[in-house]
């Protein structure tokens, strides 16, 4: 089907504006406010739910205190909306109810907030998805396990497919699979199977749900039975895009690849082998096999669009906060205002910090960029957006800003490129 080689979905993308240092300097544009745990809730979803997967509280400890009254009850302020996710808008169902998603490359279904509802408490007055005003929605049925395919967080019950999303501390979602249509921009309805989250709870901002985009059979890209996605980062919430199928390919002749690995305990999320770490042309002394996925499942790097925070390991992490602080030679802050680890002041009159270039070195190629900080719009602070991790490490959404990633899944591969992605 021609259609199918063809499949564009660009959509956008409303929810936060992303306050962040952008270029070479910080641009002072964006609220004090806005700094802190809100900002980075969302990061912490993704963080807390890997490290518990590999049965290790979450670091630092105090976020996961912290994290669930955030998310529960400061979503519903306007300037708490910062969490740097991204929002999709699908109409789904014969009615076409309007649904907002946050797409996840760490998840491995799609779900979403679907009435009848034992728990869809959200803070902010969005529509949520009636399943009782779609002619086409069906409940996925099943003989045995295998039959609600491969989600380790899917199980077969009273022939109907449960599913359960409960060891990821900022949200909570449970319910059964579910099949309906998705009205796509530009392109013919296509059938979806979703989880219908009758009880909810924990973070969600303005969204009713997640999209997976990780490499199950049961993410999003899987069910349109395409074998590439892209999305491009925008500063701008509303010119960030994201393709699917034929679409989801190089815009200029100079991008770049590596492989993505697998790891045998999770094989949905998107491992890259990542050999190395360069500050302002400082390579970190770090034997590159630190990087690595282990054999019992830890560590590694793993790339995710809905964290705004990166992760690096324990003493990476410390090495490389080490040589910033080295180079930047500001005056530290209280960082755990914001709880974040390293934050500097900065005179207001400054309006150009010099961030030092930062290059992630992966197997066959390099990734630099300088999108690894924030700024209060008070301008006296700038906070690292870089914590430590003592199980995994996570590329997060700032240092991907500006950089059309590529998931080629059929050839096991991340490519990707510098874009000024407003113009893509
Ligand atoms: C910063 O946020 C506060 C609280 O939302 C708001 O009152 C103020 O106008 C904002 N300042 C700027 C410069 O946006
Ligand atoms: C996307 O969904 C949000 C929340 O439902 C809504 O406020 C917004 O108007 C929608 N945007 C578009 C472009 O449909
Ligand atoms: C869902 O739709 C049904 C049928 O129109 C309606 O009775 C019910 O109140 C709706 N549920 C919610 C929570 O809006
Ligand atoms: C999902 O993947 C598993 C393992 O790769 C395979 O056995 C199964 O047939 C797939 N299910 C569907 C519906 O594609
Ligand atoms: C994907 O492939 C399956 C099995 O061949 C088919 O049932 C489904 O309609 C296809 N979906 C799309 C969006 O083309
Ligand atoms: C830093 O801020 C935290 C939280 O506001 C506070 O508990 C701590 O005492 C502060 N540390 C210093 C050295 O001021
Ligand atoms: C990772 O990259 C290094 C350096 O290129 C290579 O020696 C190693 O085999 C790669 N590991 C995997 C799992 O691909």
């Amino acid at each position: 089907m021609a259609t199918k080689q063809h499949l564009v979905l660009i959509f956008l993308v409303l929810m936060f504006s992303i306050p962040s240092t952008r270029g070479k300097s910080i641009r002072k544009f964006f609220n004090n406010s806005e700094v802190g745990l809100g900002d980075v809730a969302d990061g912490l979803r993704v963080v807390c739910g890997l490290l518990n997967l590999f049965g290790s509280p979450c670091y630092p400890g105090s976020y996961v205190d912290t994290l669930r009254p955030v998310a529960g009850s400061k979503v519903s302020a306007p300037e708490d909306l910062s969490s740097g996710a991204f929002l999709l808008n699908f109409s789904v169902g014969d009615t076409r109810q309007n649904v907002a998603l946050i797409p996840d490359t760490t998840l491995d279904m799609t779900f979403m907030f679907c009435q009848p509802c034992l728990d869809c408490s959200l803070e902010t007055n969005i529509p949520v998805y009636n399943s009782t005003h779609s002619d086409t929605f069906e409940r996925y049925k099943c003989e045995g396990p295998t039959d609600c395919l491969t989600s380790r967080y899917t199980s077969c019950s009273s022939k109907s497919c449960t599913y359960s999303y409960d060891d990821i501390p900022a949200f909570t979602s449970r319910g059964f699979l579910a099949k309906d249509t998705f009205f796509l921009t530009n392109e013919p309805p296509v059938s979806v199977i979703f989880g219908c989250g009758t009880t909810n709870t924990g973070f969600f901002g303005n969204a009713v749900g997640y999209l997976g985009l990780g490499r199950g059979n049961l993410s999003f890209p899987a069910q349109l039975n395409v074998s590439v996605f892209s999305y491009c980062l925008s500063f701008d919430p509303s010119r960030t895009t994201f393709f699917f199928g034929s679409d989801a390919q190089m815009r200029t002749g100079s991008g770049f690849s590596t492989t993505l690995i697998p790891n045998r305990l999770d094989p949905t999320l998107y491992y890259v082998n990542m050999t190395g770490i360069t500050v302002g042309g400082k390579r970190i002394n770090i034997p590159s096999t630190s990087f690595l996925p282990q054999t019992d499942g830890t560590g590694g790097l793993i790339v995710d669009s809905s964290s705004r925070i990166t992760l690096l390991e324990e003493s990476v992490y410390l090495a490389f906060k080490t040589e910033i602080i080295k180079q930047l030679q500001l005056p530290e802050a209280n960082a755990s205002v914001h709880n974040l680890d390293l934050c500097f002041h900065i005179s207001p009159e400054d309006n150009d910090v010099k961030i030092p270039s930062l290059t992630i070195h992966f197997d066959g190629s390099e990734m630099t960029t300088t999108n690894y900080f924030t700024e209060d719009t008070d301008g006296k602070i700038i906070c690292l957006m870089v914590l430590p991790s003592k199980k995994i490490s996570i590329l997060g959404g700032q240092m991907q800003t500006d950089i059309h990633m590529i998931f080629d899944i059929g050839n096991s591969l991340l490519r990707f490129e510098y874009l000024n992605c407003d113009n893509l």
